[in-house]
């Protein structure tokens, strides 16, 4: 049997924070469909098309994975690709409150699936999307946090913000 995990996110965009727990999740799992949350409503920078070219390249080199979008409940589409596993990593505490009741009302719509959490490297404790696009958006440096790829999108989208010239003092 393969064992199938999906890794579900809305990767806007995605970080190295991510890479290394789907790549450590493929030391539990055969195959990990990397799925990305198409939500119409939620607002996001990145488009879907831009999300999936960033995850495509950076990824490139990353074997028995699959990129794809979902909508609706993961559980639902978790079933539908014959998963056994949602991947999901962990951070600081505060992520816990928001994981611990995902999990639970997965587990309540679809006892079949387990919610498996891996624990992020020290190195990415403080890496998420959020932070890596607001230090991005004001010209901050964020080398090493994300793929080179995302790091030229950011640039691209944020680029004439970080090009105004500085305030003048009093
Ligand atoms: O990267 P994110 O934004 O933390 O990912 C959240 C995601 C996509 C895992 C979550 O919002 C999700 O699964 N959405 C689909 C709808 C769903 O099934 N929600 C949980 C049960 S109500």
């Amino acid at each position: 049997m393969t064992r199938i995990a999906i890794y579900p996110g809305s990767f806007d965009p995605v970080t190295n924070g991510h890479i290394d727990i789907l790549k450590r999740g493929l030391t539990l799992f055969d195959r990990i469909i990397v799925a990305i949350l198409h939500n119409p409503a939620k607002k996001v920078l990145f488009s879907i098309d831009e999300r999936i070219e960033m995850l495509k390249t950076s990824l490139a080199d990353v074997e028995n994975i699959e990129i794809d979008t979902f909508d609706g409940l993961l559980v639902d589409y978790a079933a539908q690709r014959k998963a056994i596993a949602i991947l999901r990593g962990m951070r600081a505490v505060s992520d816990f409150e928001y994981e611990f009741q995902l999990a639970l009302m997965n587990r309540r719509l679809n006892r079949r699936v387990q919610t498996v959490f891996l624990m992020t490297g020290l190195r990415w404790i403080f890496t998420s999307s959020s932070i890596i696009k607001e230090a991005a958006r004001f010209g901050g440096n964020i080398n090493g946090m994300v793929p080179p790829i995302v790091n030229r999108k950011l640039k691209e989208k944020f680029g004439s913000k970080n090009a105004d010239p500085p305030r003048r003092q009093a």
